[in-house]
C-alpha cells in the first residue's frame, strides 16, 4: 500500500498527486487588455482541471530594455530576479499575447529575453526548459493575431518549452465580450479546453516524473 502511495494513485478516495502549477501572463500591458480578458477564460479551465493558477502581471515588475552592460554595471535587475524566481515555482506557462506588427510584443520578448539569461546559480534557459505552454492570441482583426503565435512558439521552443500543438487566436475580440464576460459560447469553450489541456498534460508528466522518481 505504501508502494501505491508513493505512486501517487488513488487511495481510499485521496488523490496523491501532484497539482499542476500555471503562471498565467498577459502579453498586453494595456488596461483593458482583451488579452487580458481571453487568458481569464483559459484560466477558469485550467482551474476547473484542478491546477493551481498565478497571474502574472508584467506591470509589477517593470524591467529595463534587455543590455548586457546593465548586469556587468549593476548586476542583474531585482525585477529580473524575481520573474525568474516566479518561473521556477510553476510548471507550465498559459499566455496570451497581442500581435504586434505580425509578431509578439516587444515587452513580452525582453521579459522572456531577461528570464532566460543565466544569473547566480541559473544557466541559460533554466526557467523554462521541460515546461510546458498553451499559447493563445486575440485581436479585434480579422486573423485574431494568428501570425503572433508561430513567432511565440518559436521563441518558447528555442528555450525548450513544450508548446501545445493546439492554439487559439481570437478573431474581432471586440464584438465577443460585454464587459468582462465572453458571450461566445463556443470560443469560451475553446478557451476553457486549452487551459483543461495544459493542466491535464503537465498532470501526466508530473505523475509519469514521481513514478520514475520512485522506481
Ligand atoms: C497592433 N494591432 C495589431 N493587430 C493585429 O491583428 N495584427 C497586427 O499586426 C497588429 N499590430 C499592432 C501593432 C501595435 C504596435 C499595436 C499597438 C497594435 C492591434 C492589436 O491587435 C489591438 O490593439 C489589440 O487590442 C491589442 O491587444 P490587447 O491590448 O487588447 O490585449
Amino acid at each position: 500500500m505504501f508502494y501505491e502511495l508513493f505512486r501517487g494513485k488513488l487511495i481510499f478516495g485521496f488523490n496523491m498527486s501532484k497539482r499542476p502549477k500555471i503562471l498565467a501572463v498577459a502579453g498586453s500591458l494595456r488596461k483593458g487588455s482583451y488579452n487580458r480578458k481571453v487568458l481569464d477564460v483559459a484560466i477558469e479551465g485550467a482551474k476547473r482541471a484542478d491546477a493551481d493558477v498565478t497571474l502574472l502581471d508584467l506591470r509589477e515588475y517593470p524591467l529595463p530594455l534587455y543590455n548586457a552592460d546593465l548586469v556587468a554595471e549593476s548586476g542583474f535587475p531585482d525585477n529580473a530576479t524575481k520573474l525568474q524566481q516566479i518561473l521556477l515555482e510553476h510548471d507550465g506557462l498559459l499566455i496570451a499575447s497581442p500581435e504586434y506588427n505580425a509578431s509578439l510584443p516587444g515587452g513580452l520578448k525582453n521579459f522572456i529575453d531577461w528570464t532566460s539569461r543565466a544569473n547566480g546559480q541559473l544557466k541559460v534557459g533554466d526557467c523554462y526548459r521541460g515546461k510546458w505552454a498553451g499559447i493563445m492570441t486575440a485581436s479585434p482583426g480579422s486573423f485574431g493575431g494568428i501570425r503572433c503565435l508561430a513567432h511565440l512558439r518559436d521563441v518558447l521552443s528555442i528555450l525548450l518549452v513544450h508548446v501545445l500543438p493546439f492554439e487559439i487566436a481570437v478573431a474581432k475580440v471586440d464584438t465577443l465580450f460585454e464587459g468582462d464576460e465572453i458571450k461566445d459560447l463556443n470560443m469560451k469553450q475553446m478557451l476553457e479546453s486549452l487551459g483543461e489541456m495544459l493542466a491535464n498534460t503537465i498532470r501526466k508528466h508530473l505523475h509519469e516524473g514521481t513514478e520514475a522518481k520512485s522506481v
